[in-house]
């Protein structure tokens, strides 16, 4: 069993996805990459598919060594593209629309500026400093005094997002007391080491709330788990901190001047304001959110509320202009219509609205306004990466197949049709994963087909799209 160069440095183990071409696309490998391994996030493509496709897919110049090219990662999350891309020599640009994961993939790509000697400092400094308040403050909750103890710390409590809601309380009285503790000694922290405070306690802060992620968000006794009634704080967060220090010694022993020099930006808005120049871009990887409306706006609402990373005007802002939107924000609204003239897709759609009128906008309707919408929004994502690619240049998009309502959505073919619509050349297909697990609200578990009596299960699978301009 090999293992990529950064694991054998740190003494990760890595089992390799087949040999495919494009590795599998589960995000799970990241978990034990440095960087990668910081904050999970959904969906996320591996570090190792990246690698691949800046391999296949980046011309070699005229003396077989690499120039530098400028990659994008429209759909940037937690910054798999980006670091990747930065690592191998290029430039890297993307584009997130989640504050969270967009803090998250700017801590990343700009760690290699940390002096790790200060932030261990900083570490050492936090470590020290909540050792001393935490048990403090189990003392005072044991003995009933725990609002005497935090009666005077009001710059604490400004930082209670008071438009944060849940069904029970996110944390338990002390772990609030502790988490809020934390957060208030990162505002006292400078850049970068402050990003790299905050992503460590958006990384960990669920582990230690009465919430879990399952995958999406639900409260511990909703899933059949106890509730936290007292946990440290410091602890996993010291943890995350220590991980984050190993990585960036790392980083820069091994990629210093090449990292240091590389254009690495992140623009937290949506792709589609983007203003880069048409023709600039050699290689797009990407990932959009998958047609299985996974919310990642609700499920990080602890991360965006708790760091104070949204306005008062909440996540409906962001809900509105994620692409695709999610099947909430559009069942009730009235009939979404494709934008473009495609009558397969047109009939796709119509079969899918009349299905289950008994259920209301739960049904058929409300399921088509969500898929319609997000259709609309993978014909404008193609014909942006059109603008975008200089000619020759590449773009691997992975997606998944979906089954809503007992239809199959094939979205690495449709995308693909409409790519070419715009004028890509389809490249290729790449199943890199099948036995993707379903959300069960799409009603995954749908079987069709009734060949000889037995019943076939449809496969849920990811794809890599490889298109070129
Ligand atoms: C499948 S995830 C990408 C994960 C990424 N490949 C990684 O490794 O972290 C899709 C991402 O698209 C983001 N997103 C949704 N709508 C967007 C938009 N209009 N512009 C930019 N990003 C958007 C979501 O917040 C989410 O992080």
């Amino acid at each position: 069993m090999s293992q990529t160069r950064e694991q054998m440095a740190l003494g990760l183990k890595y089992a390799p996805g087949r040999d495919s071409g494009l590795r599998d696309a589960a995000a799970s490998e990241n978990k034990s990459l440095p960087i990668h391994r910081w904050v999970p996030w959904i969906a996320g493509f591996s570090a190792q598919l990246v690698e691949d496709a800046l391999r296949a897919y980046l011309p070699r110049s005229a003396s077989g060594g690499r120039k530098r090219h400028l990659i994008l990662d429209p759909f940037a999350g937690v910054g798999t593209t980006l670091i990747e891309a930065i690592k191998a020599g290029h430039d890297a640009v993307g584009y997130e629309i989640n504050p969270f994961a967009a803090l998250v993939a700017e801590a990343k790509i700009n760690c290699i500026s940390v002096h790790p000697a200060d932030l261990r400092a900083e570490v050492e400094a936090f470590r020290y400093a909540m050792f001393r308040f935490e048990p403090e403050v189990d003392a005072s909750w044991s003995s009933g005094s725990l609002d005497a103890l935090l009666g005077g710390r009001k710059e604490m409590w400004a930082l209670r997002p008071a438009a944060f809601k849940s069904r029970i309380p996110f944390f338990s009285a002390p772990v609030e007391a502790k988490f809020l503790y934390a957060l208030a000694r990162t505002g006292m922290l400078l850049e970068p080491d402050r990003s790299l405070f905050r992503a460590a306690l958006g990384a960990t802060m669920v582990s230690f709330s009465n919430y879990s992620y399952e995958p999406s968000l639900a409260s511990r006794p909703g899933s059949g788990k106890a509730l936290i009634e007292n946990a440290s704080v410091a602890a996993p967060v010291c943890r995350k901190l220590e991980e984050m220090l190993t990585d960036i010694e790392w980083a820069r022993q091994n990629y210093s001047y090449a990292w240091l020099s590389a254009r690495r930006e992140v623009h937290e808005r949506s792709y589609f304001e983007s203003e880069l120049p048409s023709g600039s871009v050699s290689l797009v990887v990407t990932s959009p959110p998958y047609m299985n409306n996974y919310h990642y706006v609700r499920n990080t609402r602890p991360q965006l509320h708790w760091l104070g990373l949204i306005a008062d005007g909440g996540t409906r802002p962001l809900e509105e202009t994620s692409f695709g939107k999610f099947w909430q924000t559009v069942r009730q609204g009235k009939s979404v219509s494709l934008e473009f003239s495609d009558p397969a897709m047109d009939s796709l759609l119509n079969d899918l609205r009349a299905r289950n009128p008994e259920k209301g906008y739960y049904g058929g309707s409300g399921w088509a306004n969500y898929v319609a919408t997000y259709l609309n929004d993978t014909s404008r994502f193609v014909t942006s990466l059109r603008g975008h690619l200089r000619t020759g240049g590449h773009a691997v998009v992975v997606v998944g197949n979906s089954i809503i309502q007992g239809i199959e959505f094939k979205v690495d073919h449709l995308l693909a049709e409409m790519a070419v619509r715009v004028g890509l050349r389809l490249v290729d297909i790449h199943i890199v994963r099948t036995k993707r697990v379903g959300n069960s609200i799409i009603d995954s578990s749908v079987r069709n087909g009734d060949v000889n009596g037995h019943r076939n299960k449809t496969q849920l699978y990811d794809a890599a799209v490889v298109l070129r301009k």
